[in-house]
Formats: C-alpha cells, sequence, structure tokens
C-alpha cells in the first residue's frame, strides 16, 4: 500500500513532513566542513528527515513523520496524533501549506531542507553543492554519458607467423603481418589485445597453411580456441584483425565471433591481404553479429604493413 507523501509547514520555524521514503532514510554525521561532497550532503538532508529520532526534532527542531501512521492514508488526525507521540502537540501550530515530498523531485523537500539548515547554521555552502534537483538530474546524465564515451576498446586478431609471400618470394616471419598491424593500432588507441589463437594452429609451411584453410572453409569448420576473452560486456567498440584467407577470415575468426553477442557494439575491421582487400569479410561480419555496427574496414597491403601506421590512426579516428 502506497504511503502518504505529504509536507507540512506547520510555523515558521518548525517543519513537519510526512513521508514514505523514511524507511530508506538513513542517519549520517552533518558536516559542517567547507568541503561537502554532493553525496554526502544529500545524505546529510535526507538524514534530518528520519523519522523516529527525537534528537534530531530536539536538536534541529525538524523531523519527517508518517502522517498516515501506518494506514497509507493521510490525514491531519493522524498527523496530530503522531506529533503528541513526538511531545510536539504543545506547539503552536498553523498549517500553512501542504506538499507532496515528491513534488518537482523532491525540490520542495530539498529547498526547505537546505534553508533550514542555511538559516540555522549558515550552511551557505551546502547550496553550491546541491541547486535543483533537476541540475543533478541532467549531471548524472551526463555522468552516465561520460561513462559511455569511457567505455573500452579490444582490439581481437588472428594472424599466423612462419611462411608466407613477400614481393613474390616465400620467407618465414617470426610475427605475421595483422599481429604487426593490430600492435600498431595498440599504440594508437590504447585498446586491449586480443589474439584469436586456435587450439590446432595451421601449419608454418605456406603451401600446407593454404590446403588447411580452404579446407576448414569448405566444410565451414569453426576451429576451437586456445582461450576466449570472460567478456566483451566492458567493449564498446572491437577492432577485428584477420588476413584475407581465400575470400573472407579465417575460420578461427568466425568462431570467435560467434561466441559472443555484439549487439549494440561497433566492429572495426581491418584485414592484411595480397591483393584481395577485405573481400567479402565484411559482409560476413554482418552476417554473424547482426545487433552490430560493423563500420567499413581497413585493408592493409601485408606485404606493406610496416608503413601502415598513418592510415591505422586515420581510419581508427573516424
Ligand atoms: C591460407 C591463406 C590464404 C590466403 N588467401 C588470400 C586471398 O584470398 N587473398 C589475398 O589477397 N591474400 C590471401 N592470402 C595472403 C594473406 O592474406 C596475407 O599474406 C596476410 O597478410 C597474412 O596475414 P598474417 O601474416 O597476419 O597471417 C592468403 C594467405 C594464406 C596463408
Amino acid at each position: 500500500m502506497k504511503k502518504a507523501e505529504i509536507t507540512a509547514f506547520l510555523s515558521l520555524t518548525f517543519v513537519l513532513l510526512v513521508s514514505f521514503v523514511l524507511g530508506i532514510l538513513e542517519i549520517s554525521i552533518i558536516h559542517t566542513s567547507g568541503n561537502l561532497s554532493r553525496l554526502t550532503v544529500d545524505r546529510a538532508v535526507f538524514s534530518v528527515f528520519g523519522e523516529y529520532h527525537v534528537k534530531l526534532f530536539s536538536d534541529y527542531q525538524v523531523f519527517a513523520i508518517e502522517g498516515s501512521y501506518g494506514t497509507g492514508e493521510f490525514s491531519e488526525e493522524k498527523l496530530t496524533g503522531r506529533m503528541k507521540y513526538y511531545g510536539a502537540a504543545g506547539i503552536e501550530q498553523d498549517i500553512t501549506g501542504i506538499q507532496y515530498l515528491t513534488d518537482q523531485n523532491g525540490q520542495a523537500f530539498r529547498e526547505q531542507v537546505l534553508q533550514y539548515m542555511e538559516d540555522k547554521y549558515g550552511l551557505s555552502v551546502i547550496r553550491g553543492f546541491t541547486g535543483l534537483t533537476s541540475k543533478w538530474e541532467e549531471q548524472a546524465l551526463q555522468g552516465e554519458e561520460m561513462a559511455v564515451m569511457q567505455m573500452a576498446q579490444l582490439i581481437a586478431y588472428f594472424s599466423r607467423a612462419g611462411e608466407n609471400y613477400f614481393s613474390g618470394a616465400l620467407r618465414v616471419v617470426p610475427v605475421g603481418n595483422t599481429e604487426i598491424a593490430a600492435g600498431m593500432l595498440q599504440q594508437i588507441t590504447g585498446a586491449d589485445l586480443f589474439k584469436i589463437d586456435p587450439l590446432l594452429p595451421y601449419a608454418k609451411d605456406y603451401n600446407e597453411c593454404i590446403a588447411q584453410a580452404q579446407e576448414d572453409q569448405r566444410r565451414g569448420a569453426r576451429p576451437e580456441l586456445r582461450s576466449y576473452p570472460d567478456s566483451l560486456e566492458p567493449y564498446d567498440t572491437i577492432y577485428l584483425g584477420y588476413p584475407n584467407y581465400w575470400g573472407t577470415m579465417p575460420m578461427p575468426v568466425f568462431t570467435f565471433l560467434e561466441r559472443f553477442d555484439f549487439t549494440g557494439k561497433t566492429i572495426k575491421p581491418f584485414c592484411t591481404h595480397e591483393g584481395s582487400g577485405l573481400g567479402r569479410s565484411e559482409s560476413d561480419i554482418r552476417r554473424l553479429c547482426p545487433g552490430a555496427k560493423v563500420e567499413k574496414g581497413l585493408a592493409i597491403q601485408g606485404s606493406s604493413v610496416k608503413s601502415a601506421e598513418d592510415a591505422l590512426r586515420k581510419w581508427s579516428q573516424k
């Protein structure tokens, strides 16, 4: 049952508040120092109105009571009954107005408390920390927006070290092209890095790898990965890096994409290749991650990856 939420002004010096929120009010020390945080002030403001604290009344001549006497229906008699209980019956009373505590998001309530604290204790500093509740809401909203802006980014990439073609000749490299690009991007963005590593790696031998990758694609394999991120929850943007394998992503990248729900996230694909660019990888990503926003990908010539920094910077800042 919803209890009455009413503010009654009983006299100029005596404010009687009726509130259903009392249950959640907590007593805290009313700080009088200049470095009050808004949270502290808010708590202090509410604590002034904590029910059952007769001391608050005797010390501050202000307190809050439940004006329905537990019935959920406010009435003046019940209010007076409550006041007697608090020993306030002898006070000259003149009800000058009634307001719901929740009016304008509790602005009326706050205004009274702040005024009281200011008059009584000269706590003008409090104003600086409070102001209109609408302002607070605005600030809270801005805070949320900032939190969103500050969400983390992830670079998830697949890359293979070993034998590969460079300027028409086979060469063995200790670090794959996409891994080099991912490292540059990490330097630029500060994003977290995750390597999409299949449990059974493709062969270091180029021709063997070509055959394995083609076979995986032909049978629509989803090779198991060595590990997975615990969650992608903290990330709003995922840079997805991979080499072009037979016109699209290597199948372990499919495994990775199918593992998580990318709804609401932004995926930025970057691909190293030797002539086919991104191939059909972007449309494959869209198909695998229907809820994600898939941005225009960046294609990098694998054998020229070392000069890709500028392109990566420009693209990542778009
Ligand atoms: C199995 C395999 C398939 C490939 N298929 C293509 C392709 O279809 N088109 C293309 O342009 N390059 C293709 N390449 C070249 C790679 O995309 C390129 O060398 C890439 O930079 C390798 O990245 P990594 O060193 O990070 O593994 C292929 C390479 C391999 C090993």
